[in-house]
């Protein structure tokens, strides 16, 4: 396991090219991370930032920009931050124009040259999904081709990626005429949180837990993502997403890999992935009856009235399903997952339910171990314990309650922190790889054809802030179990 944490500190020149600089992502996350980076002294000496987009902005107009958001967030600037900004541009352009590559190039290829072509060059698509194509086909077309085809150089794409199977692997192919699988880095956000990082050390490094992962011990895994937030002023995105493509095919189904898959015969970025692969290739592909059974929508009531959406939009913004891994380890184990939006408070968590013994007096549904992983916000670890109560001839579930926050000093790292970190050290184990990605699709698309097919939903069917339509409820109750709240 130690072979996972690595020393984090690389020294070699970075020049970053962002697409989309000056917009939302990188005003947000991107730029933050690289700066909270920089002040933990995680940076090469040596680095420089390109934000390139269509908005006409000098570099002073673009540092202040940026800055003025993360004061806005209340960050702590500092005097570190007129050194840092010192390493910021901008170049006004367009992803159509091949001439704005070329010049891109030179830039480049000044950097490179001043430090003998031993730095890494991080292409950053920090764009809407559509921008994808006309920036990668000009990255093909102009100088910035040869320099792509160095090793050391990265590209990193942000979801989506795709929108279904077929844009997915047509999306592979266009980056693959480019860059080799070991230079694409495609984001999950996910990934870089410090919990589901965790997941994979509290699995297999707790023999305790390690033995009992299975269906002999488990009885069934709750997962869920839950959310308060609405559209955030993204609905022509989310028209064209809903919840089973904005969360079930990438962040709900990695955290379901997370949980299922094999230990690794390695702990590397091959081997990890390769066993993540292969529990989402297991996932059961449902016939249409039982996609009416097993998967739930819903739509909170206003979901029409916001902006980007239309009036009579049957566009999901919530899912509740029962799925199954198809192998030895998971038969028959139920693992329910349920996410939507602005529902009555914002909690990730996964919850391991352990079987009861039936053969002792005691054991009831509610006697029986559940192991609450708390994702976010309050990261931590809970387990429901079997213990006598004192001076009494009782027994009664107790908690041990492991709470981040108390437990360690450390801050928590953001997770664009993590993710930027690992693609300057050119480690991409928390990166989703390609066969990861299609296999998602797959399992989404099949049930996305199905709710085609079937008459449209009775939309919209649950209140704002409150946990869903009934139908989630009837869902896991129909099994003689409940949502862990
Ligand atoms: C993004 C989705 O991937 O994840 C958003 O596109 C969602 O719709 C967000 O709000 C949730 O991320 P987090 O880290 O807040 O759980």
């Amino acid at each position: 396991m130690i072979e996972l944490l690595k020393n984090k500190i690389n020294d070699i020149p970075v020049f970053f090219v962002i697409f989309g600089g000056a917009g939302d992502l990188t005003h947000r996350k991107l730029l933050p991370a690289i700066f909270s980076l920089y002040r933990q002294k995680l940076l090469p000496e040596n680095f420089k930032i390109l934000g390139f987009s269509r908005k006409p902005l000098s570099d002073t107009e673009y540092r202040k920009s940026l800055y003025s958001k993360l004061k806005k967030d209340g960050k702590n600037t500092g005097k570190l931050w007129e050194k840092f900004t010192k390493n910021i541009f901008y170049h006004q352009g367009f992803f159509a124009e091949r001439n704005d590559f070329e010049e891109i190039s030179l830039k480049i290829e000044g950097f490179l040259k001043k430090f003998d072509y031993n730095a890494e060059i991080i292409l950053y698509l920090a764009t809407p999904a559509q921008a994808y194509y006309p920036i990668i086909q000009n990255i093909q077309s102009s100088k910035l081709r040869s320099i792509c085809e160095g090793k050391n150089t990265r590209i990193v794409v942000e979801k989506p990626f795709g929108n279904d199977l077929k844009s997915a692997e047509i999306l592979n192919k266009e980056l693959k005429k480019v860059f080799k699988e070991e230079q694409i880095y495609r984001i999950d956000h996910y990934l870089g949180k410090e919990t589901v990082q965790n997941l994979l050390f509290f699995r297999f490094a707790n023999q305790a837990f390690d033995t009992s992962w299975d269906k002999k011990s488990i009885d069934h895994v709750q997962i869920s993502i839950l959310e308060s937030i609405g559209l955030e002023s993204r609905g022509t995105y989310y028209e064209n997403a809903g919840a089973l493509r904005d969360i079930i095919q990438n962040h709900a189904l990695q955290l379901v890999a997370h949980i299922a898959m094999e230990k690794p015969e390695y702990f590397d970025e091959k081997h990890i992935r390769n066993e993540k692969a292969d529990i989402i290739r297991s996932l059961r592909l449902y016939s249409k009856d039982e996609i009416r059974e097993h998967i739930v929508r819903g739509q909170y009531k206003g979901y029409r009235e916001e902006k980007g959406v239309d009036k009579s939009s049957y566009v999901e913004t919530f899912v509740a399903m029962k799925l199954f891994i198809e192998n030895e380890r998971w038969e028959n184990v139920p693992i329910y997952i349920r996410s939507g939006k602005k529902l009555k408070e914002k909690q990730t968590k996964i919850i391991i339910k352990f079987k009861g013994d039936e053969d002792l007096l005691i054991s009831s549904d509610y006697c029986a171990n559940t192991l609450t992983y708390n994702i976010q916000p309050d990261e931590g670890i809970e387990i429901k314990l079997l213990n006598k109560t004192p001076g009494k001839e009782k027994v009664e579930l107790a908690n041990l309650d492991l709470k981040y926050r108390e437990e360690f000093k450390e801050k928590i790292p953001d997770a664009y922190e993590t993710l930027i970190l690992d693609i300057i050290r050119g480690d991409s184990t928390l990166f989703v790889r390609n066969d990861e990605i299609e296999a998602s699709w797959e399992f989404v698309d099949h049930i996305r054809k199905e709710w085609n097919r079937m008459p449209p939903p009775n939309f919209p069917n649950y209140e704002k802030g409150t946990l869903g339509p009934n139908e989630a409820e009837d869902l896991i109750r129909r099994d003689g179990r409940k949502w862990i709240n």
